[in-house]
This record gives C-alpha cells, structure tokens and sequence, in this order.
C-alpha cells in the first residue's frame, strides 16, 4: 500500500526581483502552500494526500507551478484561489483542471 495517494509539489523558488525568470514565491506560491495544507486537513485527506513545498521546477515562466503525482500533471498560474478546485475535481474525483494545465508540449505528457 502507497504511503500516500497522491503528492502535490509546489514550487517555493525564490530569486531577485529583478530576475528575467522571475519566481514562483513572488507570484504568491506560498499562499497556494498554505491553502492546500488547510483545505486537505481540514477535509480529512491529509493522511493520504501531501503538499510539498519543492525547489524551482523549471516552469517559472509559468508560474506559480504545481506538479501532481500519480500522472505528472503541471498546472501554471495556481492562485490560492484555484486551491479548491484542484482539490475537488483532481484530487479527490481524479479529474485534472484542464483550464490549468500548462499547455506547452515539454510539460504534457503526449506533447
Ligand atoms: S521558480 Fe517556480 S518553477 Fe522555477
């Protein structure tokens, strides 16, 4: 039996400012941490579901990135806002959000 479900890694990567790939931290990714460490507890799922906190995952562009597993699905632009959604249709009922999905080929799986 797995340990866990499902892993979310969300990238907490933080550089300058003035950094031409900009950060994942700056566009609010630690907000998008915390909402999902609360939500999964606070439905119970926190046993069998875990938000991780990752270095850059090399989709800054993108950003703020999350990459779940079973399935590597990437999703650019998470807000603490869409936290809930991906929790209620992927996480629990298996459905990716598609409106989330990185779209560029190097993050799809059949890109
Ligand atoms: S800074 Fe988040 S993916 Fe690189």
């Amino acid at each position: 039996m797995p340990r866990f479900d499902k892993h979310i890694f969300i990238c907490q990567n933080k550089r300058e400012e003035s950094h031409p790939r900009g950060s994942c931290l700056a566009k609010g990714s630690n907000e998008v941490t915390e909402q999902f460490r609360k939500r999964l507890k606070e439905l119970g799922l926190n046993s069998k579901i875990r938000a991780n906190s990752s270095g850059c995952l090399d989709a800054c562009e993108f950003g703020t990135t999350i990459v779940v597993y079973p399935g590597q699905i990437w999703y650019g632009g998470v807000t603490k806002e869409d936290v809930e959604e991906i929790i209620q249709s992927h996480v629990i009922n298996n459905i990716p959000v598609d409106r989330l999905i990185i779209k560029d080929k190097r993050f799809l799986k059949n890109g």
